[in-house]
């Protein structure tokens, strides 16, 4: 029998609170499930659906997550634009095998007088951290509540966020949140482009040179790694491509430790370049491996 607190959207069950979505893993567990939990704030692409497959590899049960949440945006970025479609999401969660969609309003994640959060330290700081204030502690707070109230075994996360995923190892690490993290490689167009909810607000002249973004870094993690440029080369190499392509403005190419995210200048251990750059008024992310041969 389903649990008359669940909602249905488009026949995926659907828990609007806490206490709702508690009861029914309760119930997958007395029943011997495991639990995988993908976090996001809705708009879902092919991206996302990749992450409930490798939870569904993963575990026995998969819960997805829509909460656009608040706090991880600025007083100047696009919460209000951000795309919600929830039925639309729900349909594409069913034909994926999703099992249960947690979709709390803002007033069921924080109550009016919340205070406490989560900063992740030093590797908040830089890259998207040094342009978003505040950013990651928004992220980091609203995952770690996600993983408290779900109980999730596994969360999935897509490396297109590479900083946000080594921010939520790390903060579940430090703060022993009993859940796997788990990294899913970044879905790409044909053409490159890393998939994010956010391209929808490229106007077509953008699209087009949107793939310019993934071909740059690959460019550069190709120098780098042939030994034909040192770090700090690559980087103003790529920094001209970009411009070249339409960019600007360009918050960051920077090259750095796949795990801590410190800048390096070499590949003498497993590195990532990871850049951020605007198309008109969309920001784009992307990163690329780069490791010595
Ligand atoms: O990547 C996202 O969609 C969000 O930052 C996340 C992890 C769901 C937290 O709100």
């Amino acid at each position: 029998m389903s649990d008359p607190s669940l909602d249905t959207v488009a026949s995926l069950p659907v828990a609007r609170s806490v206490a709702a979505l508690r009861r029914q893993v309760a119930a997958w567990r007395r029943a011997g499930k495991s639990v995988a939990l993908v976090p996001t704030m809705g708009a879902l692409h092919r991206g996302h659906l990749a992450l409930v497959d490798r939870g569904r590899q993963l575990c026995t049960r998969t819960v997805a997550s829509i909460f656009v949440n608040p706090t991880q945006f600025g007083p100047n970025e696009d919460f209000a634009r951000y795309p919600r479609d929830e039925a639309g999401d729900a349909a594409m969660l069913v034909g994926a095998g999703c099992d249960l969609l947690y979709a709390p309003a803002v007033a069921e994640m924080y109550s009016a007088d919340a205070a406490a959060t989560i900063d992740p330290g030093p590797i908040a700081a830089g890259l998207c951290g040094r342009f978003r204030p505040g950013h990651f502690r928004g992220v980091a707070t609203v995952v770690a509540k996600l993983l408290l109230q779900s109980g999730a075994d596994v969360a999935c996360f897509g490396e297109k966020d590479y900083q946000q995923l080594q921010v939520i190892r790390r903060v579940v690490r430090d703060l022993d949140i009993p859940a796997r993290i788990e990294g899913v490689p970044t879905v790409r167009e044909a053409d490159g482009l890393a998939l994010s909810s956010r391209n929808a607000f490229l106007a077509p002249e953008q699209r087009v040179a949107a793939p310019a973004l993934h071909r740059t870094l690959r460019e550069a993690a190709r120098r780098l790694m042939a030994g034909e440029a040192t770090a700090a080369q690559a980087v103003a190499t790529a920094h001209l491509a970009l411009a070249a392509a339409g960019f600007a403005p360009i918050d960051y190419v920077e090259v750095c430790d796949a795990e801590t995210l410190v800048p390096v200048q070499g590949l003498d251990r497993p590195a990532r370049i990871l850049a951020a750059a605007w198309l008109g008024s969309t920001r784009l992310i992307d990163n690329v491996e780069a490791r010595s041969p």
